[in-house]
């Protein structure tokens, strides 16, 4: 409350002193000091849990008039409806499709909104807003989460064929890769050998050929 008062000064001061513009800058600088991270894409697998993670800094300080609401869409379209709402204490929907199936998995005060689905169905395809409110920081971003629940273990053909044929030629070309970097070194050799003969003695030169067929047995013809 005292705060509340001494801001209320404080700004009818800035009121008087401050032109317009940075009085503008200032409100949309308050208009951002709630920030909220939620990740984009969610992958889940049919009957087991998942979290949805949602964090939040203020610049206020956490009070019990914390909101939170997490709504949902379909993918496939439909109204938004509200699937957890938090003040205090966490109150799950009691209807709906998320009916008993969001539970609280955040903590306020570590400035965690996190909630957990359990056992998602394929139909659960969708996506999450997570929203935070902070009196008197209100005003912040929307990130959505996207939810992708697949069936787990059931590989499609296509992703079945696709490991089946590429996964041999990969190797394949790492494996002419490597033996092609090989020779491109002896190559290499050879030619530093053909400039040290000119100028360097015999042993030196005896010394390269060494190294040559040192690459030519084990490198291309190994044993
Ligand atoms: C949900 O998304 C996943 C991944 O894109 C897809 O495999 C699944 O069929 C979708 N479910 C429905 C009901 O559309």
């Amino acid at each position: 409350m005292r705060r509340r008062g001494a801001a209320g000064a404080g700004g009818r001061l800035l009121l008087l002193l401050l032109p317009r513009g940075a009085l503008l800058l200032l409100g949309v600088c308050n208009a951002l000091s709630l920030e909220i991270k939620a990740s984009p894409k969610v992958r889940a697998f049919v009957g087991e849990q998942v979290l949805l993670k949602c964090s939040f800094k203020s610049s206020s300080p956490i009070t019990e008039n914390l909101l939170v609401d997490w709504t949902y869409r379909p993918l496939t379209g439909g109204p938004m409806e509200r699937v957890f709402h938090y003040q205090s204490i966490p109150y799950p929907t009691a209807a709906g499709r998320f009916k008993d199936r969001i539970s609280w998995a955040g903590n306020v005060a570590n400035g965690d909104a996190s909630i957990a689905v359990q056992s998602p169905e394929l139909s659960d395809n969708g996506t999450f807003i997570c929203s935070v409110k902070n009196p008197p920081d209100v005003y912040h971003n929307l990130p959505q989460t996207v939810l992708l629940v697949t069936e787990r273990g059931k590989l499609s053909s296509a992703a079945l064929l696709s490991i089946l044929v590429f996964a041999p030629s990969i190797l394949v070309v790492v494996l002419l890769l490597v033996r092609m970097g090989r020779k491109f070194r002896a190559v290499k050799e050879k030619g530093k050998c053909g400039y040290k003969k000119s100028s360097i003695e015999v042993s030196d030169d005896r010394m390269c050929c060494m190294c040559e067929l040192c690459v030519l047995h084990f490198g291309v013809k190994s044993p």
